[in-house]
């Protein structure tokens, strides 16, 4: 019998330490059988370290460019995230009868034995995340097998206040609410998703031996700072280190040296690529803001 698969979702962004991030996700997903693994990309590029990266695993994979409309990048706090996993759910909605959705970030650590409990989620189903906020978890709290609250620290006003990593719902579920959807938040990401896929909180399904197991850590990574440009000097060429400067992000030349400086031939458009991510682009600087924050509320369908 064909097993229902499991659509894991992880949004990703182009940074230093993407791959690694990647590499620890990708090789816990490889002792996971029947999954899909939809990795959407935060970028107005398509990234070329991270899809030969994705080819390289053998991981049945979907890559979806999703930037984050521009716009929202000056939003106090951005709703970083967001549209990935939109266009996913997006995705999901086009392509999917069957299954569970769960939303995997890169840089989170997950025991492998959580995938085969949430396999059989039939709505939503919950199970505890370490290391978050400084109660250091995030869980229902469950009595005798049943609901009794909730168990997190940053409770306020939410009807559901988990954390991303601690939910799954079926793809069955999401087709059932045509309307459900993460909103454009930073505060409510999980309350919008949860609270429109319209599941009480009795009817919450609890995993990982009724929520006893701690299966998956919101842990977090220092970002290292960009490579030296030593590695560009002409001692090198014709060595390894040709090869390798692709793979590196390296410092951009500051400001003032670039404009009487020939930048020597040597870098190639992926380096290109990358310095322009990390320098950021100033013409949308000049652009209207058409977004407003829908905390708490649905925004309109996003077209991506
Ligand atoms: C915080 C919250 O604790 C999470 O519950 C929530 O899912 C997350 O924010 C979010 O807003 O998405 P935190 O660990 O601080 O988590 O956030 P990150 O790990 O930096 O980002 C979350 C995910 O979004 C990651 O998979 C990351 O790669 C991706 N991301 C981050 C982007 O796609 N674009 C960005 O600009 C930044
Ligand atoms: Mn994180």
């Amino acid at each position: 019998m064909l097993r229902r698969i499991i659509y894991v979702v992880t949004p990703t962004y182009p940074r230093t330490n993407q791959l690694p991030e990647m590499t620890r996700l990708a090789q816990t997903l490889m002792l996971v059988p029947d999954i899909h693994w939809i990795v959407a990309e935060d970028s107005p590029e398509e990234n070329p370290l991270l899809l030969n990266y994705l080819i390289s695993t053998g991981l049945p994979y979907t890559y979806l460019k999703s930037p984050m409309p521009r716009q929202m990048n000056r939003w106090r706090v951005p709703p970083v995230g967001v549209s990935g996993r939109r266009a996913a759910i997006a995705w999901i909605r086009a392509n999917a009868q069957t299954g569970v959705v769960y939303f995997a970030d890169d840089d989170n650590t997950y025991d492998y034995r959580l995938f085969e409990e949430i396999r059989s989620t039939r709505e939503v189903s919950m199970f505890p995340a370490g290391f978050v906020t400084k109660l250091q978890l995030s869980t229902p709290i469950v009595r005798d097998g049943r609901y009794e609250g909730w168990y997190d620290g940053w409770i306020f006003d939410r009807k559901y206040p988990v954390d991303m990593a601690t939910f799954a719902f079926s793809v069955e579920l999401l087709r059932k609410r045509p309307r459900a959807n993460m909103a454009w938040t930073y505060s409510y990401q999980e309350e919008s998703i949860l609270a429109s896929l319209g599941v009480k909180p009795e009817d919450i399904e609890f995993k990982a031996d009724d929520c006893t197991k701690i299966w998956v850590w919101h842990t977090k990574s220092i970002k290292p700072e960009l490579a030296d440009r030593k590695i560009l000097q002409p001692e090198y060429d014709g060595t390894n280190l040709r090869v390798l400067q692709e793979q590196m992000f390296i410092k951009p030349l500051p400001k003032r040296q670039e404009q009487v400086q020939v930048l020597p031939n040597i870098i190639t458009s992926s380096s290109e690529f990358i310095q322009e991510v990390e320098m950021g682009s100033t013409e949308e600087e000049e652009e209207e803001d058409n977004f407003s924050d829908t905390s708490g509320e649905f925004a309109p369908e996003y077209q991506y």
